[in-house]
Order: structure tokens, then C-alpha cells, then sequence
């Protein structure tokens, strides 16, 4: 059992959580997730380690469905039964030169442990963060104090920019021309969001990294169910992900078996009596 050491509400439905869990504290590195199970009638649910602190680790979600939504029930001072990590191949960090650092959503919270080691290692960070709407906007200030410039867009336009993260990767390529361009992007959030990232860097051949989100079940490369395309190969998210070079991803194939299992979740909330 682990217990919760802290919760936050970071913005409607996004929750922070520190959990007590020290062998995976010590180890975690950026890009690395946990599966973890809330009680002995859970599901096993994939969350990135958004960072580490002593013996516990930060994780940050969105109450998507039954057991997100069981997750935010749980209080500081209580236990969650099965906790499985670090999993997952770290990012790769080197001195790249001028990163883009590209978060929409609860990506955001994702990224954060993946600039921060990119801005350690030397690079010149510039993060692209964006939401729906202003309230959805996470780790602002966090961002802010590693990135050497900072970007917010909302759809909505209710904060900063109005539009999306990709309008503002556009201009920054538009510069390539004048040599300051980028020398990678790393790129996480929505299937959509970050198919439009590659869309743009692609011909600017520009290495661009995801952090690809798909169904994981047992997490050890042996059920199968997070497979996805890269480069014409089978590949899976569990263990040669989770992140890939994006020109390579199928990403038509991601969004599709991201649904595959839509009628079972919904049935679950409403056996549950949950509506979203
Ligand atoms: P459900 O109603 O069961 O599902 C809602 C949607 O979530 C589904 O349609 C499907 O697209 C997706 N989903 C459902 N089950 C899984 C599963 N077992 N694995 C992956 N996706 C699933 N979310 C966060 O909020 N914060 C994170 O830091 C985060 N990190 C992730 C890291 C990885 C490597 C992966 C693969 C996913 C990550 N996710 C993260 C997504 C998160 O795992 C899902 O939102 C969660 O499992 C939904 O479970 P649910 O029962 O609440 O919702
Ligand atoms: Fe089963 Fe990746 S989750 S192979
Ligand atoms: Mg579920």
C-alpha cells in the first residue's frame, strides 16, 4: 500500500497528487511512468511521474472515466494498493541547442520533467503550452522559471494567445530561414496536437519527439494492447515507448484504438452513475 502524502486541485478535473513511494523516487528520470491500481476492485491506469521530491513522486491527471475519477476520490493521508514503475524508456536528453517544449492539456504537467532536464543539460528552452480554456492551464509559473521563453495559447482565447500551440510553432519555424530555428521539438498532449506538431516540423526535418498516449494493459510488452505503428513496424508503448520520433508515427491508427474500448468505459460510468 502507498499512501498520498499530498492532493491539489490543480484546474477543473486535474488533480496533483505526491504519493510515498520511495524505490521509484530514486529512480524515476523524465518520460518515465507508473501503472497503478487505487484499490483491489481497480483497473491498472498509465500516469506520468511529473516529478520527484525525498521518497515521493508527483503525478498529475485528469478525471477522464471510472478510475481517474475513483483516483480523485482519494484523500491525502489514504492508500493506493498497487503501484508499478518507473516505466518506460527515459527521454533523451542532451545539449540539443534551442528545444521547443510543447504541452496541451494535461500534457503540460508531462513536459514539465522533461524541460526541466532539458534546460539543466544546457538547451535553450522554449515552451508552447496550451488548453481549451484559461482555468486548464497547469504549472504556469513552474514553466515559466525554466523555460527561457514561454508561450501560452487557450482555444478560447480567455489567456494568452488565442489559438492553438501549433500557430505558435509555425512563426518559430518561419524563422528557420534567418538560422534560429529549432534543433528539436518535444511535443506531448492530445493525438491531434501533437500530429499537427509533426505535421510542421517534418519538412523542416526537424527531430520532433511524442510521448504517445495509447491503451497500456500490462505494461510489460506482452499483452500487446498498446501497439502502434512507427516507421512501419510494430512497436509497443509499454516498453520501446513512450515516446517515438514522431515523422514516423501513425497517428490515424493511434486515435483509432484509443476508442476501441468507448461503449465498455462509458458503460462503466453509468453503472457507476457518473456522468462527464
Ligand atoms: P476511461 O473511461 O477508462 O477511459 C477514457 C479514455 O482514456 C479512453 O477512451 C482511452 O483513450 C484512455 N484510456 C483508458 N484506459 C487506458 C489505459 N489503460 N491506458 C491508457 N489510456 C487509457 N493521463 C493523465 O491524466 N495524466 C498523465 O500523466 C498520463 N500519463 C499517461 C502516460 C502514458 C504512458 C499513457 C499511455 C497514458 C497516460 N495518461 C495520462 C492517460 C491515462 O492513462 C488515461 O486517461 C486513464 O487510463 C483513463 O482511465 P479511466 O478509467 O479514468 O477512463
Ligand atoms: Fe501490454 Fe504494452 S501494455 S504490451
Ligand atoms: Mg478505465
Amino acid at each position: 500500500m502507498f499512501k498520498i502524502t499530498n492532493k491539489k486541485k490543480l484546474a477543473p478535473n486535474i488533480f496533483e497528487m505526491q504519493i510515498e513511494v520511495s524505490l521509484i523516487a530514486k529512480k524515476a528520470q523524465p518520460g518515465q511512468f507508473i501503472i497503478l491500481k487505487v484499490d483491489e476492485f481497480g483497473e491498472r491506469i498509465p500516469l506520468t511521474i511529473a516529478g520527484t521530491e525525498k521518497d515521493n513522486i508527483t503525478i498529475v491527471f485528469q478525471a477522464v472515466g471510472v478510475s481517474t475519477i475513483r483516483l480523485s476520490q482519494k484523500a491525502k493521508g489514504e492508500f493506493l494498493m498497487d503501484i508499478a514503475g518507473p516505466l518506460g524508456r527515459p527521454t533523451e536528453i542532451e545539449r540539443f541547442g534551442k528545444v521547443a517544449c510543447i504541452g496541451g492539456g494535461v500534457g503540460i504537467a508531462e513536459l514539465l520533467p522533461v524541460a526541466k532536464g532539458l534546460k539543466k543539460t544546457g538547451n535553450i528552452v522554449i515552451s508552447i503550452i496550451g488548453s481549451r480554456t484559461k482555468e486548464l492551464i497547469i504549472y504556469e509559473e513552474e514553466l515559466k522559471s525554466i523555460s527561457d521563453e514561454l508561450y501560452i495559447t487557450t482555444d478560447n482565447g480567455s489567456y494568452g494567445r488565442k489559438g492553438f500551440v501549433t500557430d505558435v510553432l509555425k512563426e518559430f519555424l518561419e524563422l528557420v530561414k534567418d538560422n534560429k530555428g529549432l534543433d528539436r521539438v518535444y511535443a506531448v498532449g492530445p493525438v491531434k496536437m501533437m500530429e499537427r506538431v509533426c505535421k510542421l516540423t517534418a519538412p523542416k526535418k526537424i527531430k520532433t519527439i511524442v510521448s504517445l498516449n495509447s491503451i497500456l494493459v500490462d505494461g510489460t510488452g506482452m499483452c500487446g494492447s498498446c501497439r502502434v505503428e512507427v516507421g512501419g513496424q510494430t512497436k509497443f508503448v509499454c516498453v520501446d515507448g513512450p515516446e517515438f520520433d514522431g515523422s514516423l508515427v501513425n497517428f490515424k491508427e493511434l486515435e483509432a484504438r484509443q476508442l476501441l474500448f468507448k461503449e465498455q468505459e462509458e458503460c462503466a460510468l453509468r453503472a457507476k452513475g457518473i456522468k462527464i
